[in-house]
């Protein structure tokens, strides 16, 4: 498959899409300044937009995910996006004006599906012993563990970006959205998200850095990926929560 086109020169970053289109609506699921389960985030270039699921784009976003993730997803992954508003509203595509060049999926777990993880984590999933044992006993003790942490929570299941597209803050964009749909959506109603990321994905690791995960203290889950070598998946995490203003960057 050709790579996608160089996009121009990234133009300055000065305003949001506009607001009267149905893109740019998708872009800002909250009021401005009501929330902020963004840290700061550079805007998006004028002609970036996010958008949501339809079944002529959802094609696309499968496309980006094969290039780019080593993670292979079975057909019913994309067919299920559709097919309950759970799953619809919290999956984004980006578009670089009509062409898609990035995309988020995500799932809703409840704390107990999430707990368990974390236990299967605890007993076999682990390496280097009581070294990782702590990093998952902090991880609970941070706000993730049973009676104390009731809500559900969001797993990133994929994130990517085609590469003549990144550092335009469009993965930022991508995860904001999810970050605040989740905080904000009575249906969803979470109030933590995590991800797996490959232990020698550095760059993705970095971004989740910047997003506010937590990242180091993380517990690694051993053999996680198969095609990969090291196997190993690094756990980042971080609270959702809604208290300041958004503020953003120019
Ligand atoms: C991770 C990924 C989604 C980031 O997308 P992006 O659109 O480039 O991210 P942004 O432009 O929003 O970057 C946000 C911040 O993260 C940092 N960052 C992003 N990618 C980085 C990298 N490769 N190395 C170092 N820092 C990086 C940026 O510097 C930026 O911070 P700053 O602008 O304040 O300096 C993209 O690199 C990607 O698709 N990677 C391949 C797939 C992947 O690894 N997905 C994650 C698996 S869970």
């Amino acid at each position: 498959m050709p790579d996608p086109p160089l996009p121009p020169e990234p133009r300055p970053f000065l305003s949001w899409p506009s607001p009267t289109s149905a893109s740019s609506a998708d872009a800002q699921p909250r009021e401005a300044g009501s929330c902020s389960t963004a840290l700061q985030i550079t805007r998006l270039p004028p002609n970036v937009s996010i958008r949501a699921p339809t079944k002529a784009n959802v094609p696309l976003l499968k496309r980006i995910n094969s290039l780019l993730l080593p993670v292979s997803y079975p057909e019913n992954f994309y067919r299920e996006i559709l097919q309950n508003s759970e799953s619809e509203a919290l999956t984004r595509l980006a578009f670089y004006d009509e062409e898609c060049v990035g995309g988020i999926r995500c799932r809703l777990e409840t704390a107990a599906e999430y707990q368990a993880g974390l236990e299967r984590l605890d007993t076999v999933d682990t390496y280097g012993g009581s070294r990782i044992l702590k990093a998952v006993a902090n991880h609970k003790a941070n706000g993730s563990d049973g009676d104390n942490y009731p809500k559900r929570k969001i797993y990133i299941m994929t994130l990517a970006v085609l590469s003549p597209y990144r550092s335009l803050s469009i993965g930022s964009h991508l995860l904001d959205y999810i970050l605040s749909v989740a905080a904000k959506e009575p249906t969803i109603d979470a109030d933590l998200a995590y991800a797996h990321v490959w232990v020698s994905n550095d760059g993705a690791l970095e971004f989740y850095r910047k997003q506010g995960f937590e990242v180091d203290s993380g517990p690694v889950v051993r053999d996680y990926y198969r095609r990969l070598e090291p196997r190993d998946a690094r756990l980042v995490s971080r609270r959702i929560r809604i208290t300041e203003p958004r503020s953003e960057k120019n």
